[in-house]
């Protein structure tokens, strides 16, 4: 029996990416709003995972984000980075439980797409072998593409995350026709990932209204969601914003056993 693969016996994980707290203290380039405060925050609201994305711009998280980050939270870590040789000496230093390897362009307003695993090959499988060896679980944020979950396995990640970008974005404009295109997409890459032996966790994009379905699909592991919740936690709060995305994803899981 693979741990890694078998169905979530709660419904997946939440990872809450801080990142949009960072963008927003940074427009008056001062410590207000702090991003680890936020994370705290979500914590008590009962987040499982915090995630956060050092850019080689650093036009969020900030390398003395990432210090506070693992001297004052004792949740588990999730470092998202491009993969490149400065950030993989930063994360060797820093040593985050888990990392999750994503493409990152100069202009792009998020992470656009998924990570090209099987165009890079060695450079991937290298990192992936070079962060292993530093205690860091590392997952490949890829498109359900049968390729891209072919050279994932083969690059000996344990572990990889599902863009659900266009399925999510499919929710929110109606379109029934699209998301379900998508939705078959993502079910199939799931499929293909377990039977590889990978653990399968999913985000990009989520919201109160697109997180259900895949809380719903038992070898989901993990749904990491930023935008969404940053969101709607101006309007409630975070700790609150953190229950009501916990709230749809243990209702969705629990529906679906
Ligand atoms: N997962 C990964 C790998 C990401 O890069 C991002 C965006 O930083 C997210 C999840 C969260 O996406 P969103 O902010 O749209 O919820």
């Amino acid at each position: 029996m693979n741990p890694l693969v078998e169905p979530a016996p709660r419904g997946p994980l939440l990872g809450v990416n801080i990142d949009h707290v960072a963008t927003l203290r940074n427009a008056r380039g001062g410590s207000f709003p702090d991003p680890v405060q936020a994370a705290l925050h979500a914590l008590r609201g009962g987040a499982d995972i915090i995630t956060f994305h050092l850019r080689e711009d650093r036009r969020h998280i900030r390398d003395d984000d990432v210090r506070r980050l693992r001297e004052q939270l004792g949740a588990p870590l999730n470092f998202e980075s491009a993969v490149t040789p400065e950030m993989l000496d930063l994360i060797e230093q820093a040593r985050p439980p888990m990392v999750c390897l994503v493409p990152e362009r100069r202009q792009e307003l998020t992470t656009e797409g998924g990570l090209d695993v099987r165009g890079q090959f060695e450079r991937v499988r290298d990192a992936c072998a070079r962060l292993a060896a530093c205690g860091c679980r590392v997952s490949l944020f890829i498109e359900a593409d049968p390729a891209q979950i072919e050279a994932a396995a083969a690059s000996a990640a344990p572990c990889i995350e599902l863009h659900t970008g266009a399925f999510a974005n499919a929710v929110e404009a109606g379109d029934e026709a699209a998301s379900a295109r998508h939705l078959a997409r993502i079910r199939d890459g799931i499929a293909q990932a377990a039977a590889a032996g990978l653990q399968t966790n999913a985000g990009h994009g989520l919201t109160l209204q697109s997180t259900p379905t895949l809380a719903a699909m038992p070898r989901v592991r993990e749904l990491h969601i930023g935008h969404a919740l940053i969101g709607h936690a101006l309007f409630v709060g975070m700790e609150q914003a953190v229950r009501d995305f916990k709230a749809q994803i243990e209702r969705a899981a629990a529906q679906a056993r």
